[in-house]
């Protein structure tokens, strides 16, 4: 998630002055700070002494530990981390200003969508600067704290739900005989286009329209029904949620 934040913002115009980066030994920063033009550094306290702002893009495991590390230095938290209450993150940083996000990766092309828990009195201007900063590379929408997980569970995983969809209508139309690259092109051009429907008309609507009586949609809607499609998606978000809670 930290290399798509990264990658967008090194893309963008109004992205932050200067990027420096930090993994836990795996090289990872490096290599992101190659690629954005940023600058690695050996320590979190390093990090966290010459930025205005830490983001935190570890495992929501990890944060205990990377606190410890950051020595008390960071001058203002943004989480990105699954099931971090603003509580908790306080708890941890103490009164700095503190903005817990949720981005999609779609942030890396500069087209993610970004959840974030409302900032607090404490967290003035200058957690508005960054979101001002994350507007750069998404569609913001605020959340109350206490829905940012049930948000995550149907935005931050979304991505991959539509990544299983096209793929498996791609691998049916290559079943039949289509040339596979060519069946994906034309799953991923129909899914576009259905998004920007999609913008213009409710769901219902727009399967209305396809979906004429006694035709091939309606006899495909109806085996997605048959074979409990909805309720696979509900399963999916329930599944995420129960993930995140413990
Ligand atoms: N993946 C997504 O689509 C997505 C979407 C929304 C939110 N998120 C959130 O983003 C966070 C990261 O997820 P991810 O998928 O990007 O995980 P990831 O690929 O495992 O990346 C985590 C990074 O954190 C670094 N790290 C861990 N502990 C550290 C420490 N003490 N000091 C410095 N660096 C440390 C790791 O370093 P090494 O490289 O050395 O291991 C690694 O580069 C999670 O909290 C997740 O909830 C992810």
């Amino acid at each position: 998630m930290a290399s798509a934040i990264a990658r967008g913002w090194a893309d963008s115009e109004g992205g932050p002055e200067a990027m420096l980066f930090c993994d836990a030994g795996s090289g990872r920063a490096a290599a992101l700070a190659a690629r954005t033009g940023g600058e690695a550094v050996d320590s979190l306290a390093e990090l966290a002494r010459a930025s205005d702002a830490v983001i935190l893009a570890m495992k929501p495991g990890a944060v205990e530990t990377a606190a410890e590390m950051l020595g008390g230095e960071a001058k203002a938290i943004v989480s990105v981390l699954g099931a971090t209450s603003v509580a908790r993150l306080r708890e941890l940083f103490g009164t700095v200003p503190v903005v817990r996000t949720m981005p999609t990766i779609a942030v890396e092309i500069r087209r993610g969508v970004i959840c974030h828990a409302p900032l607090g009195p404490s967290d003035g201007a200058v957690g508005a600067e960054l979101l001002e900063l994350f507007d750069e590379i998404s569609h913001l929408v605020e959340v109350p704290d206490e829905l940012m997980d049930a948000a995550t569970a149907i935005m931050g995983c979304t991505p991959a739900y539509l990544a299983v969809i096209v793929q498996t209508l791609a691998e049916a139309g290559a079943e039949q005989g289509i040339e596979p690259d060519k069946a994906y092109d034309l799953v991923l051009e129909s899914f576009t286009g259905t998004l920007d429907l999609l913008r213009r008309y409710d769901p219902i609507e727009v399967r209305r329209t396809v979906a004429s009586p006694g035709g091939s949609t309606e006899a495909g809607l109806a085996a997605l029904a048959d074979a409990g499609a909805a309720d696979a998606f509900r399963s999916a978000v329930a599944a995420s949620l129960r993930r995140m809670r413990g």
